[in-house]
Parts: structure tokens; sequence; C-alpha cells
């Protein structure tokens, strides 16, 4: 009877990997910049410009933020700027919004909302483009995470002084 004789490279290898020994050619590394120190999310927002990149140099890789957590204490924030769509006050995990259903509209429809206590849509996401008020909410107002956010705790990346039309009004009275 004649055995089988591995063939010299084989037996090679094999007792090269049984030594632990690393025989692939060595890559070489390509360099990095070392990542930047972390920087506080404000940055100084008073002078930055750069509020996403915090004053990283270009060359130097940011180190990224801690991703924000989802804010659910259904407190509504004030607007940051003039006819900003409200940001959402309430998780919104697991909201289905497709060509089948819309389940924000469960709760914000007109019909829905007092049922639910929350404030339905305004007039205006029943409105088409021809300013025309249609009985169900408007395509164009359809995907509402298209303007609506949620609320998260990350902190303000620039400086904002916005001040909304009833505080203003309430300045006025005051004076
Ligand atoms: C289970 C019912 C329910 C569903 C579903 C729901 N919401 Fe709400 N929503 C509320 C309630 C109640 C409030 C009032 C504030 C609160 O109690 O959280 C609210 C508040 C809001 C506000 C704040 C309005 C304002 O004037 O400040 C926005 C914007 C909003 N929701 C958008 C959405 C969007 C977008 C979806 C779908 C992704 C959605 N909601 C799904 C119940 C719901
Ligand atoms: C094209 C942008 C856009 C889309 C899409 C949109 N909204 Fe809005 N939404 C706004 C703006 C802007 C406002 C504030 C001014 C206004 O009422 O028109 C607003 C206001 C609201 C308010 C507060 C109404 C009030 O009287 O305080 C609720 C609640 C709301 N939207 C829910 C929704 C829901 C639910 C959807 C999806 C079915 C949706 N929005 C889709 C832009 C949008």
């Amino acid at each position: 009877m004649r055995i089988a004789v591995p063939s010299l490279p084989i037996l090679l290898s094999a007792a090269l990997l049984l030594a632990g020994c690393d025989w692939a050619p060595s890559k070489s590394e390509p360099e990095l910049a070392p990542p930047s120190p972390p920087i506080s999310a404000r940055g100084n927002p008073s002078r930055d410009i750069d509020g996403l990149r915090r004053h990283v140099p270009i060359d130097v890789e940011v180190s990224p933020l801690p991703m924000a957590r989802v804010e659910n204490f259904d407190v509504r924030r004030g607007r940051a700027y003039p006819m900003q769509p409200p940001t959402i006050p309430h998780s919104i995990d697991g909201y289905q919004v497709d060509l089948n259903s819309n389940r924000c509209m469960l709760c914000h429809a007109r019909a829905n909302a007092p049922q639910f206590q929350a404030p339905e849509v305004s007039v205006t996401h029943y409105m088409d483009r021809d300013d025309q008020f249609l009985a169900t909410i408007s395509a164009r107002r359809y995907f509402c995470l298209q303007c609506h956010v949620t609320q998260t705790d990350a902190q303000p990346l620039v400086a904002n002084e916005f001040v909304d039309i009833d505080t203003l009004l309430q300045r006025e009275r005051r004076e």
C-alpha cells in the first residue's frame, strides 16, 4: 500500500503555522493622524463658525461625539428660527409611515387628536400646492420626518439668539 505524502509546500506551511510564525508578507499600514483630543460639544459658539468640525484642523480626524439620546419627556421646545416645524417632544421608535399607513396621523389627524390629547396638525398640512383644502393630509405633508425631528440631548453646535414672536410681544407689553 502507498501512503500519500503531502507535497513540500503544504508541509512547510503547516510547520510554520504550528510554530506560530507569521509568514504573510507584512502590509505597510497607511499612516493616520491620531484622533483629536475630545473637544466639548459646544466648542466656542460665540466665535466658531465651524460648529461641525469644532476647530479641529482639516488633516486631523475628528473624534466623534457620543450619539445623542432621543428625549421622551413630552416637553415642547421653543422654535429656533421663524417658521420652524416644531420638534417632536416624544420618541417615535417603530412609528411606521409608508404608502399604506401613517402612524403619526393616528394621533395627529384632526379627527383623532382629542382622543390622544395630541395637538392636531395645522391647516397647512391639509393644503395642496394651489392652497386648496383637502379632506385628508396633503401629499406634500405626508412624510412628517421630512420636516419634523425628534428632540435629543445633543448640545447646540452654533449659538442662536433667536427670540420668537410671542416673547417679543410679551416684552413690548411689559415696557
Ligand atoms: C400615540 C399618539 C401619537 C403618535 C403616534 C404620534 N404623536 Fe406626536 N404627539 C402626541 C402627543 C400627545 C403630543 C403632545 C405632546 C406630548 O404629550 O408628547 C405630540 C406632539 C407632537 C409634536 C409637537 C407639536 C408642537 O406644537 O409642539 C410634533 C411635531 C409631533 N407630535 C409629531 C409627530 C410625528 C412626526 C409623529 C410620527 C412619526 C407623531 N408625532 C406620532 C401623540 C402622538
Ligand atoms: C413640508 C414640511 C412639513 C411636513 C412634511 C409636515 N409638517 Fe408639520 N409642520 C410644519 C411646519 C412648518 C409647522 C409650523 C407652521 C404650520 O403650522 O404650518 C408644522 C406644524 C405641525 C404641528 C403643530 C401644529 C400646531 O398647531 O401647533 C404638528 C402637530 C405637526 N406639524 C405634525 C405633523 C405631522 C404628524 C406630519 C406628517 C403627517 C407633518 N407635521 C408633516 C411642517 C411640516
